[in-house]
């Protein structure tokens, strides 16, 4: 089929469109330009690869894909535009059209039967009744690069950041000051402030201290550097589906590695999820009472649920039996024991697992937060706490990657000049001169409120715009956000999958590196990185999140 000449005129219109991208709020993103001698190199390993495909395809019949009309059916000619670590990589993406069809409708058969499911909008239950109107999660065909380098520095800066989040959760001072400022203009951290406040007063100790995080990084293209988007503490997603794409991706390369010249081993292994699991189970051990259970709170509507049933299926683990509940819910079923134990329904409370409860649309009413505050007060162990849901805040964050902060937190030296290595501009309001670069080049920022669940930052001209209204009002607003330096990794191509539909785009990926730290007084019983998610998205979308429609599950291909 594609001759060297047709692939050669494939790569080059790709090459011109590539030249053309840039984000939808105006951000454009620096595009490699290719030489000719590099044109012709790629089309060589198209050529040997396209060979290699075609002698596939001759010894099977391609399965009919009545299932989805495959956009991208032409992916011949495409090529990386930039080497990840600067070395050359085999190329994952020069693939025969076929050969993609084969894939997609094999990842597609994988998904649907081991569980790498999400409930699909267009059923109206599919967020209530678990087995109504399930869909496959979108994915990445095939797994992304990634530097082995980095990779490895990401899982070592786990244990260091856990540290330091732990101690700065039991800063309750630096908690409340830090956040001052926020809480006149930002009423949702400001109920959480006076929950924190509360506890404060009574001195209430949290023995028991589990967290389940997710530190997220992307890798920037022309610095190399490896530099933290963020760290959460708070419901932190994708433990279940992240290790579901690994294994399908190793599931894939096992099949046809030979064919993209791609090692499944290379694929690292993900097993975030029984370690959440255990980390779980470990902790209600911890509460010491065998007719306790685990409670793991929700939103009304969830369609990621599949993602937490993977997790909180701890009966047939571990043993342990688990109840989901609304805040709602909460509010109207349980009550607290003057020793401080949390009863639902009749049955004590080990753990409190929240999976909701992040942002202000969870809590319509003033029964949502007598349940957080119930919960607070009781001496359920909390994954998270108000302390560490605060320590994960993006004012904190900014606060401490202020000179001379982190020092107040950790002793090591070591520790500290690696965790700064990781951390990317960030800036408070207050900071004139960053105002004035941002509203002079507001596509090198992310102006962030304090905010989870994606969707919410502010990019390209709506920063200046934003800047330019808060310093005319001249008001408080803006100690609800934060400034932070614009990431930019490098763009790759890749095939994109949502319901059932491949896609071929430009894309970018976001590295999560999940934690779990679970301590009993001074006895640290976890503290260990826990899997990974890869997330890739378009990329000329600003926003990551999968639940929201930005991006796609992915894992990662070290190299
Ligand atoms: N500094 C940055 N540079 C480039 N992209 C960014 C930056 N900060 C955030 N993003 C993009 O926006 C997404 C959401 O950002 P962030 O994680 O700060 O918000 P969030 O609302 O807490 O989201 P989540 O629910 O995923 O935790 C990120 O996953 C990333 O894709
Ligand atoms: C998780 O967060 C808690 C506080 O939120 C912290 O104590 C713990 O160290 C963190 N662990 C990891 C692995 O990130
Ligand atoms: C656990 O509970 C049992 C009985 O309820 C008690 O005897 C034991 O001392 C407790 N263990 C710890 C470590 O608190
Ligand atoms: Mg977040």
């Amino acid at each position: 089929m594609c001759s060297g000449c047709s692939s050669l005129s494939l790569a080059l219109s790709l090459f011109t469109n590539s030249h053309t991208l840039s984000s939808d709020r105006g951000g454009s993103i620096p595009v490699e330009i290719r030489t000719a001698v590099e044109l012709q190199r790629i089309n060589l390993i198209h050529r040997h690869l396209a060979r290699l495909s075609e002698a596939a395809m001759s010894q099977s019949s391609l399965p009919a894909s009545s299932i989805a009309p495959l956009k991208c059916s032409r992916a011949d000619g495409i090529h990386t535009q930039e080497e990840t670590d600067g070395n050359p990589i085999y190329d994952p993406h020069v693939i025969d059209a076929k050969m993609v069809q084969k894939l997609v409708y094999d990842g597609l058969v994988w998904s649907s039967l081991h569980g790498l499911v999400v409930g699909d909008r267009a059923v109206q239950r599919s967020g209530t009744v678990p087995g109504v109107g399930m869909v496959h999660a979108p994915f990445s065909l095939l797994p992304m690069a990634f530097p082995e380098g980095h990779w490895k520095q990401a899982g070592e800066l786990a244990p260091i950041f856990n540290e330091l989040i732990d101690r700065v959760s039991l800063d309750g001072q630096f908690l409340q000051d830090s956040l001052s400022r926020t809480k006149r203009v930002d009423e949702f951290t400001s109920r959480l402030l006076d929950i924190h406040a509360r506890m404060m007063e009574i001195n209430k100790k949290e023995e028991i201290r589990l967290g389940l995080n997710r530190s997220d990084y992307m890798l920037d293209a022309q610095t190399k550097l490896l530099l933290q988007i963020e760290f959460n503490t708070i419901s932190s997603s994708f433990p279940g589906l992240s290790c579901l794409v690994s294994k399908l991706h190793r599931n894939l390369l096992s099949h046809y590695g030979i064919h993209l010249g791609l090692d499944y081993v290379k694929v690292p292994k993900n097993a975030a999820v029984d370690q959440f699991a255990d980390a779980l189970a470990k902790a209600w051990c911890e509460y010491n009472n065998s007719r306790a259970i685990v409670m793991i709170v929700v939103q009304p509507e969830e369609r990621n649920m599949y993602d937490q049933h993977w997790l909180s299926a701890l009966y047939n683990t571990h043993g342990v039996a688990t109840v989901r509940k609304t805040l709602a819910e909460i509010d109207g079923e349980s009550e607290l024991l003057a020793d401080g134990t949390l009863i639902i329904n009749g049955e004590a409370v080990a753990v409190v697992y929240l999976r909701a409860g992040y942002a202000p649309t969870d809590y319509p009413s003033e029964s949502e937060w007598r349940a957080r505050l119930l919960m607070e007060q009781s001496s359920a162990i909390k994954c998270p706490s108000v302390a560490y849901h605060l320590a994960g805040t993006k004012k904190i964050q900014q606060e401490l990657a202020k000179p001379n902060v982190l020092e107040r937190f950790l002793n090591d030296k070591d520790d500290i000049d690696r965790l700064r290595k990781c951390f990317a501009g960030l800036w408070s309001l207050d900071d004139s001169d960053a105002v004035r670069d941002a509203i002079e080049r507001p596509e090198l920022y992310v102006m962030k409120p304090q905010r989870e669940g994606g969707g919410n930052n502010i990019y390209g001209d709506d920063v200046r715009e934003n800047l330019l209204r808060l310093q005319n009002e001249g008001t408080e607003e803006n100690a609800a956000y934060i400034l932070m330096q614009r990431i930019f990794p490098t763009v790759s191509p890749a095939f994109l999958i949502r319901q059932g539909i491949c896609h071929k785009e430009h894309a970018i990926s976001e590295l999560g590196v999940y934690g779990a730290y679970l301590r009993n007084k001074e006895r640290v019983i976890v503290n260990e990185q826990c899997g990974y998610l890869m997330r890739t998205k378009v990329s000329t979308s600003n926003e990551g999140g999968v639940a929201a429609g930005f991006a796609v599950l992915d894992s990662l291909y070290l190299t």
